[in-house]
């Protein structure tokens, strides 16, 4: 579930060390359901064979400008009118500096051209060595790029092919995935709206080692920020610790503990469009927190909790939607009412705690603030998630055509 499936992108690969990468992108667009026509430069092919890009996407890749005009005299004019997207990856200095002046020498920047006046969208991922990157004209060049509306991805701070260490390193095939959603979600049925959204399990300080934090991955809440960015969103993340990669795009906020959660929501969520609270909120934090390390004394301790603020029922957003979750073990239904009452909520997701916790599934059931509910036999959480925006959108505009 993405934006991805039935999209055409055009996957442009200039001449660096890291086009070996792009071969891993191409499969990534594939598996996601895009259709992918590679453009190679001659350089390119000096790095990796176009053989590599055919097998995956299925497609043939193309080099010299002059090709495909004997049989339909249009030759590079199909593939950018058909082009929903163009990706350069790994874009070079010199392929970056060709874009950016407008140079239309070979199959890559003559598509460029006829395309990007159409509204196609550019995704740029430079890789290149560090000196290169930050040289003014590179940087100027990326400037010029950005100002007419091309996403720059990266590059990354790591090991560079010349053996230094700084910033030029392609950014990975998943963020790289990630900014070309981001690019074809703008404009989205979301374009325009503020969502913020909380995942994660919170972790409350015992000492300075330990904590008392619960089984939630963050997976939900991830799951609807990318949703969200795929309608065209703009994306507040605030997220405890978790092992799940960033969602491009998002606006990412660190939290730990309840407290510091509230303290994000009050924040950002008040004049937001949709506040989703996905984290699982701990109810006690520790009365004290030692400074030290508490030391094993006695066969038996005692650890003094006190009550967390909830965090929906205390802060106010006029105006919002409000989307929270009940995770319960039984009486599901009544559980969920009672929450979407106390809570002042637009819809309440429930679902069954031993189930939802940590899995990449979910039964869960959509209780509105008009009394209907939707129920979802057990699908993705990336389903689950679609749903949810899909709902949000259709209240969202309901309500500006009642407030027009
Ligand atoms: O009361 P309960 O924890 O079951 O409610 C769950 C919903 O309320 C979730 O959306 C959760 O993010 C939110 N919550 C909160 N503040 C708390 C506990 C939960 O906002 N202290």
């Amino acid at each position: 579930m993405s934006n991805l499936p039935g999209k055409r992108i055009v996957l442009g690969v200039s001449g660096g060390i890291a086009a070996y990468k792009a071969v891993d992108l191409a499969s990534k667009l594939v598996q996601a359901g895009a259709t992918v026509n590679v453009i190679m430069t001659r350089s390119a092919t000096e790095f990796i064979m176009p053989l590599s890009f055919e097998a995956i996407t299925k497609h043939p890749v193309h080099v010299d400008v002059f090709e495909g005009w004997s049989e339909d005299a249009k030759g590079h004019i199909t593939l950018a009118d058909e082009a929903d997207l163009i990706i350069v990856a790994p874009a070079t200095a010199n392929t970056i500096a060709k874009l950016a002046f407008g140079m239309a020498d070979d199959m890559l920047t003559v598509t460029h051209l006829s395309a990007t006046p159409r509204g196609v969208p550019l995704v740029i991922a430079p890789a290149m060595e560090h000196h290169m990157y930050i040289h003014p004209a590179t940087q100027a060049n990326l400037e010029t790029l950005r100002s007419r509306g091309a996403w720059i991805v990266g590059p990354e701070h790591g090991h560079l092919a010349s053996g230094a260490v700084g910033t030029g390193r392609l950014s990975s095939p998943d963020r790289i995935v990630g900014a070309i959603r981001q690019a074809l979600g703008a404009g989205g049925p979301l374009m325009d709206r503020h969502i913020v959204i909380s995942a994660g399990a919170t972790r409350e300080s015992i000492d300075p080692i330990r904590i008392l934090t619960n089984r939630s991955t963050g997976k939900m809440g991830y799951a609807i920020a990318q949703a969200a960015i795929d309608a065209g969103a703009q994306v507040t993340l605030i997220s405890t610790p978790t092992n799940l990669p960033e969602v491009a795009g998002a606006t990412h906020v660190a939290v730990e503990s309840a407290i510091e959660l509230r303290d994000a929501v009050q924040n950002t969520a008040v004049g937001a469009d949709v506040l989703v609270m996905a984290a699982a909120v701990a109810d006690y934090r520790p009365v004290e927190v030692a400074t030290d390390k508490i030391k094993k004394t006695d066969d038996d301790l005692a650890i003094q909790l006190t009550r967390n603020p909830d965090i929906l029922a205390t802060v106010e957003t006029p105006g919002t939607l409000r989307v929270g979750f009940a995770a319960e073990t039984r009486d599901h239904q009544e559980h969920a009412l009672g929450k979407l009452e106390r809570k002042n909520l637009d819809i309440i997701i429930a679902n069954d705690a031993r189930q939802a916790m940590g899995s990449d599934d979910n039964e869960v059931a959509l209780y509105y603030r008009d009394g209907r509910v939707d129920t979802l036999s057990l699908v993705s959480k990336t389903e689950v998630a679609a749903q949810i925006v899909e709902r949000i959108v259709e209240i969202l505009s309901l309500r500006s055509m009642t407030s027009s």
